[in-house]
């Protein structure tokens, strides 16, 4: 049984703990929410590294063998500094604009992601890749990570909080929406309908828990090949904070499954 470890600024990386469960059932994970120095999304490259090192330093000491960093503005400002200070795999997150611009039809694609993402360079790198060939219209999902870490997923005030951010990139023009932040598939409902039916939305967790399964493998890190019969009954889910752990264990229980 492999030992993963995984954190994010708060409880958004559970979305990517949701996917990952769904492709390696019989692991142990290791979860850490950072809420007691959430958000990320607005504070400098140094602090994120920071907190970044903090974390990596205590999941390598509970033994995880692998690490992802399930917070797109923690891989933006800090995973090549940990790749370089760490051997274990780090497997990070990435607005998913590549499938956006080969997808779209109207030629718009919309950006939803913290100011730390969209300013970094490892975004600004990628959009090059696609700006001649698509528009790409960005906005800050304002308010978001705060409703998600208040576990207030729906309801008319976050309707409204989430049309305020979605409205722009429809009116845009986009019919297609990356989400890159990782707290933002829990707002999915309130996104959809902010959105409307004609407009498609990409969650980039599914792919990167297809990343970590090759990457383990690349590695010759060993993990269970056939659940049926491994006896492990499902994955083992510890989850530690450096705040509040109330909302996070409600959200994981919902989202997740056991803890
Ligand atoms: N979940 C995070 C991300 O993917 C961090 C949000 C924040 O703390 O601002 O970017």
């Amino acid at each position: 049984m492999a030992t993963i470890g995984i954190f994010d600024s708060g409880s958004g990386g559970l979305s990517v703990l949701r996917e990952i469960v769904k492709v390696l059932p019989c692991e142990r994970f290791i979860y850490f929410s950072d809420n007691a120095y959430c958000p990320y999304g607005n504070k400098t490259r140094e602090y994120v590294v920071s907190r970044a090192r903090t974390i990596t330093e205590l999941l390598l000491d509970k033994g995880c063998e692998a690490i992802v960093v399930a917070c797109n503005t923690a891989t933006a400002a800090a995973i090549e500094t940990l790749r370089a200070e760490d051997s274990v795999p780090f497997i990070g997150m990435e607005p998913a604009v590549k499938p956006a611009a080969l997808g779209t039809e109207s030629g718009v694609i919309g950006v939803l992601a913290t100011a730390g993402t969209l300013k970094a360079s490892k975004y600004l790198k990628t959009k090059g890749l696609y700006e001649n060939d698509v528009v790409i219209k960005e906005h800050v999902g304002e308010g978001f990570v705060e409703l998600v870490e208040r576990g207030a997923l729906c309801g008319p005030e976050t309707d409204r909080v989430v049309e305020e951010s979605v409205r722009p990139l429809v009116d845009a023009g986009a019919d297609i929406i990356v989400l890159g932040c990782t707290h933002y598939p829990f707002l999915i409902d309130a996104i959809r309908k902010a959105a409307g039916p004609h407009v498609r939305i990409i969650d980039p967790a599914p792919a990167v828990a297809g990343q970590l399964v090759r990457v383990l493998r690349e590695r010759g890190i060993s993990v269970c090949e056939d659940p049926a019969s491994c006896g492990a009954n499902g994955p083992s889910i510890e989850l530690l904070s450096s705040g509040d752990p109330s909302a996070m264990k409600k959200l994981c229980s919902t989202f997740v499954g056991r803890s």
